[in-house]
Order: C-alpha cells, then sequence, then structure tokens
C-alpha cells in the first residue's frame, strides 16, 4: 500500500531531518515492503537516500523564471525530488488554485515523469446537497487530468475531514472510492483525519489502496504504526 506524510507547513528543516531519519530506522527495523512518501514544507527539502520517497508539496509548473515566492522544477531537481503533490484541498481552497492552473502544474510534472499524487475531494455544502451535486463537483476535480498517466496516484480527501476529527463512515469511504475506481484504475488513497486509532479500519477497506496522513502524521512514531498497519493488513 502507500503510506503517506503531508507534513504541510510544519517540522523546520532540522526537524524535517531528524524525522526522516528516524522513520526509515523504524521501517528499516520493521522491513516493512509499504511505499512511503512524506511531503515537507519546501524550505525542509533536502537530499535523502533511505527508503522513503521525499516528495514536494507544492512547485510552480516552469524550471525556473520571474514567479515571485515560488520554486520550480530545478528547485527540486537540486534535492533529487520526483514526486509531488497536486491540487491538495488547501491549495484549492486557502491558496485559490483554479482547476485550470492545477491542469498546467500536472501537465508540467508529468513531461517531467514526476509521480503525482493528485488530491480531489468536497466541501461540506456539497456532500450536503446530495449524491449528484457531490458526484458532479469531485468530476470536475478529473478534467483535464490524464486518468492513464502511469505515475499517478489519486487521493480522495473530503474536504470538511481534513484537520477536523470528522471522517466519513467506513461505508461512504468504500461508496465514494469504488465510484471512483470507475473512473480512474490509479492507486487511491484516503485522507482526511486519519489517526492511529481509525487508520486500520480505513486500510482494511477493499478500495482503498493507502492513506495520506496530515495532522497524525507529525508524530513519527504514530505514523510507523499506521504502516505497520498496511503491512499488517497486506
Ligand atoms: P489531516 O490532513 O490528516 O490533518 O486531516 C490530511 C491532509 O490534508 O492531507
Amino acid at each position: 500500500m502507500i503510506i503517506a506524510a503531508n507534513l504541510k507547513t510544519n517540522l523546520t528543516r532540522k526537524q524535517t531531518t531528524e524525522y526522516l531519519n528516524t522513520l526509515d530506522s523504524l521501517i528499516d527495523a520493521s522491513n516493512s515492503t509499504q511505499e512511503v512518501l512524506v511531503f515537507p514544507a519546501t524550505s525542509s527539502l533536502n537530499p535523502h537516500a533511505g527508503k522513503v520517497i521525499v516528495g514536494a508539496q507544492n512547485a510552480y509548473p516552469a524550471t525556473n523564471g520571474a514567479f515571485t515566492g515560488e520554486i520550480g522544477s530545478e528547485h527540486l531537481a537540486e534535492f533529487g525530488i520526483t514526486t509531488i503533490l497536486i491540487g491538495h484541498s488547501e491549495r484549492r481552497h486557502v491558496l485559490g488554485e483554479s482547476q485550470e492552473e492545477l491542469v498546467t502544474k500536472f501537465n508540467f510534472y508529468k513531461d517531467l515523469g514526476f509521480k503525482i499524487v493528485y488530491c480531489v475531494g468536497e466541501p461540506l455544502s456539497l456532500r450536503e446537497e446530495g449524491e449528484e451535486a457531490m458526484m458532479k463537483y469531485i468530476d470536475a476535480q478529473y478534467e483535464g487530468i490524464d486518468l492513464n498517466y502511469k505515475n499517478l496516484i489519486i487521493a480522495y480527501e473530503p474536504v470538511w475531514a481534513i484537520g477536523t476529527g470528522l471522517t466519513p463512515t467506513s461505508k461512504d469511504i468504500e461508496d465514494l472510492h469504488s465510484k471512483l475506481k470507475e473512473k480512474c484504475s490509479a492507486p487511491l488513497l484516503y485522507g482526511g483525519s486519519v489517526k492511529v486509532a481509525n487508520a486500520k479500519e480505513v486500510l482494511g477497506l477493499k478500495s482503498v489502496d493507502g492513506i495520506l496522513v496530515g495532522g497524525a502524521a507529525l508524530n513519527v512514531e504514530d505514523f510507523n504504526t499506521m504502516i505497520n498497519f498496511a503491512q499488517e493488513i497486506e
């Protein structure tokens, strides 16, 4: 399975280095064969040689240029980064990235052969409007994305479940994931308030190929426990 940690705007470079080294030792000690991805804050990126795959939370769709505040692909190349998160709810809703911008970013990093974790998910108001409105909203987030891209991973993360402690029921996750699997055969992760207490149940669902964990992954032992759950289930 794929077990991913989105560290968001947390952990300095020093703390991130410690985090990654500890995680690698824990993974080595348990002989885990799970695919583990960690997305540190941009200024905490560093070359990393262990089993953990380090990815970028964001980058601009350009090699370099006049894009104040952004980094380009050459800045990722400096650290050997070939994995990127695109379409995260905070990028869409807090930073205001449009579907069109996300598609441009997706295509740019696809052309470079990056492993792309592409996130989709509905706000609460859409879920409350009912199934049809919710699916229409999620469908629009697939627009323009090459669903046959071989290095694609999709993460379904309901906006209302991110960082709130709320999660859909297992049945709701299973139903929604089954629908998303019909659209695209790429591995499908669930994200949104996954923690040690619920990770085993989520990972045990048939249509869940892994998890994307935010807050609960900041504790490296907890994150490793979730990796071990995936190993037991597989
Ligand atoms: P959370 O975040 O686990 O803190 O809910 C998940 C995410 O944003 O990827």
